[in-house]
């Protein structure tokens, strides 16, 4: 079977989908929105039936824009929104609570002792990002009913009944044996889900059930988280490359090869992706707010939204003496200090728009570099350069102060959706087993290189004022409890 396949890639902000020809690329391209809503106490939750239109709408008019049936489909989700569901109506019984929710932020405190423990067994440390502890939250706060499961499952579910995760998407949750790649009765013990019914865990390719939701009945044969989908479509695969996808949050990931890795600087230790039943590893570490914080910025009138940032920004020549530290839903890796809240200083009479808009970029940056720092630490081998996707790469200013803060090329891939591509590879590799995932996926190539133009001295003073900044600010948040 070779005909297209359609990609769905279920984001934090809206659903895109790809319907992607092996001989042509993208023939037909769809979205739709999703909002989720923002509240007191670290609330990040959405409306289950909102992600499934989404999902269904943005396949649709992908095909309609192509004007071919698919002959598989494949989808990428985020990877650690969860829900309550009852599993023999599909009906969700919560809402989803979103990964940058923070509400599991004092089950976590309580939880501390066991932070090691979970780190050896899952790769991952204790933070409310990660799926398990908001699964716990839910069933303490919200529901003891039905099932409480990350996004994917549910989605999976309502279009083909079957109930599943993919190994990364259940790397995801610190409830996964890192090395067996099997569930940890240890670590849902910890958590207090010892009873609860889980999905299985499948490859990222192969057959996993039959969906109606677009045309006849069309096979579902690859499931991939986000990230690690991106980080596939990017051919990151040899130490010392690493990817960064800068959406709702930024996400560096580097491949680690077939050993499973814990990180010794703060970074998560997780799965790749498994296929035939091999696991790759990877590490990854987070910006938990990038597109967010551009949105926040929009929402205070200080640009219009991102297509706006550049110029504003190059309005003014620097930021003007302003830090900012865009933690506004906390600080992750290799912090972890998800209690943290973001900080702008140094602002005077004279500071406007453009220097806001510039010290967001230098803060995005300068996060992603102490995470570039702490992936070359682990793998003992420096960075040769970083390849970049997502809407945000379309700000060549935030893309040139990335260059110069890490001091290397910065290469945005000339595919923007890096992650639709990742579900369509693997959904051609669920049908077509014989193919290598290279195969899988077209050429890579960059749209733009941005070589660094400052100095590593005037790199490294500016990386300085920032981490003076983030230590102040850890400094005056006291440790939770
Ligand atoms: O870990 C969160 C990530 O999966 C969300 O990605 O693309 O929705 O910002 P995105």
């Amino acid at each position: 079977m070779t005909g297209p396949v359609l990609a769905v890639d279920q984001g934090t902000s809206g659903t895109k989908a790809l319907v992607v020809c092996p001989e042509r690329g993208v023939i037909g391209s769809g979205s739709a929105p999703v909002s989720p809503r923002y509240g007191p106490g670290g609330r990040v939750e959405v409306d289950p039936a909102q992600l499934l239109t989404s999902v269904v709408d943005a396949g649709r008019r992908a095909l309609a824009d192509a004007g071919e049936p698919a002959s598989a489909v494949g989808l990428a989700n985020q990877g650690e929104t969860v829900l309550a569901w009852d599993p023999s109506t599909g009906e969700p019984l919560t809402d989803a609570i979103v990964w940058q929710d923070r509400r599991a932020e004092q089950l976590c405190g309580e939880l501390a002792p066991h932070a090691e423990e979970l780190r050896q067994l899952t790769g991952l440390p204790l933070d409310p990002y990660f799926a398990a502890p908001k699964m716990a939250w839910i069933r303490r706060e919200l529901t003891r009913d039905g099932v409480v499961t990350t996004s994917d499952s549910w989605l999976v579910h309502r279009l083909t009944g079957a109930f599943v995760t993919d190994a990364a998407t259940a790397g995801r949750t610190q409830l996964l044996d890192l090395d067996r790649v099997a569930w940890s009765r240890r670590a849902l013990d910890i958590f207090g889900l010892a009873g609860e019914r889980l999905p299985d865990v499948v490859d990222a390719a192969g057959p996993v059930g039959v969906t109606t939701a677009f045309g006849a009945g069309t096979p579902l044969t690859g499931l991939l988280v986000d990230q690690q989908a991106a980080l596939l479509a990017q051919s990151v695969t040899e130490p010392g490359a690493a990817k960064c996808t800068y959406g709702t949050g930024a996400f560096l990931l580097a491949q680690t090869g077939h050993r499973p890795l814990r990180s010794t600087t703060g970074l998560v230790g997780c799965v790749a992706w498994r296929l035939d039943g091999r696991t790759s590893y990877c590490l990854d570490g987070q910006v938990y707010t990038a597109a967010s914080a551009v949105r926040w910025l929009a929402d205070l009138g200080i640009v219009s939204g991102a297509a706006d940032l550049d110029a504003v920004g190059r309005a003014v020549p620097d930021s003007g003496g302003v830090t900012f530290v865009p933690a506004l839903a906390g600080l992750a890796a290799p912090w972890w200090r998800g209690d943290v809240r973001g900080s702008v200083t140094g602002l005077g009479l004279d500071t406007g728009p453009g220097h806001l808009v510039r010290a967001l970029c230098e803060g995005i940056a300068a996060q992603v570099v102490s995470l570039t720092d702490a992936v070359a630490t682990d793998l003992r081998t420096p960075l040769t350069a970083l390849r970049v996707d997502g809407g945000l790469t379309r700000s060549a200013l935030l893309m040139q102060t990335q260059a110069d803060l890490l001091q290397l090329p910065v290469e945005v891939s000339a595919l923007p959706d890096a992650t639709a591509l990742g579900a369509a590879a693997v959904a051609r590799l669920g049908i077509d087993p014989d193919l290598a995932p290279e195969q899988a996926l077209p050429a890579w190539r960059p749209s733009a290189v941005y070589e660094p133009r400052i100095s590593a001295d005037r790199a490294a003073e500016r990386l300085a004022a920032f981490r003076a900044e983030v230590a102040a600010l850890l400094d005056r948040t006291p440790a939770p409890a």
